[in-house]
């Protein structure tokens, strides 16, 4: 089972679509192990995108980030990151695919609702930055003998 870090960007509280797209990832059949809403501080910006450093979009990006409160969550499943980033849709909401997160619901190449970590270890990373060991939480979903057939010993 993999983790993966999630936010909702600030255009997705303010637009209210934050129940439109938890729903999805639960319905899709992920754990939620951790959850909470804060306000990204610009320190904690920088970190987190520091990839992008230096790049023309780094500075609106920070301030977009740091703008109003979000909510950021830990998804737990197999394959997480692939099937969550799939679900996503590609960066741009002008050139995301309609059945996706930021196609159905952005058209900004900046402002598009969500960030889903692009690896298991980027995810690890950055878990790290935004949760405390104490605000992840282990426990077995009732229904999670439904959502992956786990009668051979493996989970598929
Ligand atoms: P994220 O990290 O937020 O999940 O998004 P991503 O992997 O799909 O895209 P990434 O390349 O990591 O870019 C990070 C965020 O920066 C903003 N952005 N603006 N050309 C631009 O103006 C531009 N390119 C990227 C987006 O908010 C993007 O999600
Ligand atoms: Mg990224």
């Amino acid at each position: 089972m993999e983790k993966t870090l999630i936010i909702l960007k600030p255009d997705a509280l303010q637009r209210r679509l934050l129940g439109k797209i938890l729903t999805r990832f639960e319905e899709k059949g992920f754990q939620i192990i951790g959850l909470k809403m804060i306000q990204i501080s610009e320190t904690v910006a920088r970190k987190h995108y520091a990839a992008h450093e230096g790049r023309d979009f780094f500075e609106p990006l920070v301030r977009y980030t740091t703008s109003a409160p979000v909510v950021v969550m830990v998804l737990k499943g197999k394959n997480a990151v692939e099937i969550v980033r799939k679900m996503m849709g590609a960066t741009f909401g002008s050139k995301a695919e309609s059945g996706t997160i930021r196609g159905d619901y952005a058209v900004s190449n900046r402002f598009n609702l969500i960030h889903g970590s692009d690896s298991s270890a980027s995810a690890e990373k950055e878990i790290g930055i935004f949760f405390k060991k104490d605000e992840l939480f282990e426990y077995n979903p009732a229904d999670i003998h439904w959502i992956y057939d786990m009668s051979t010993g493996d989970i598929v």
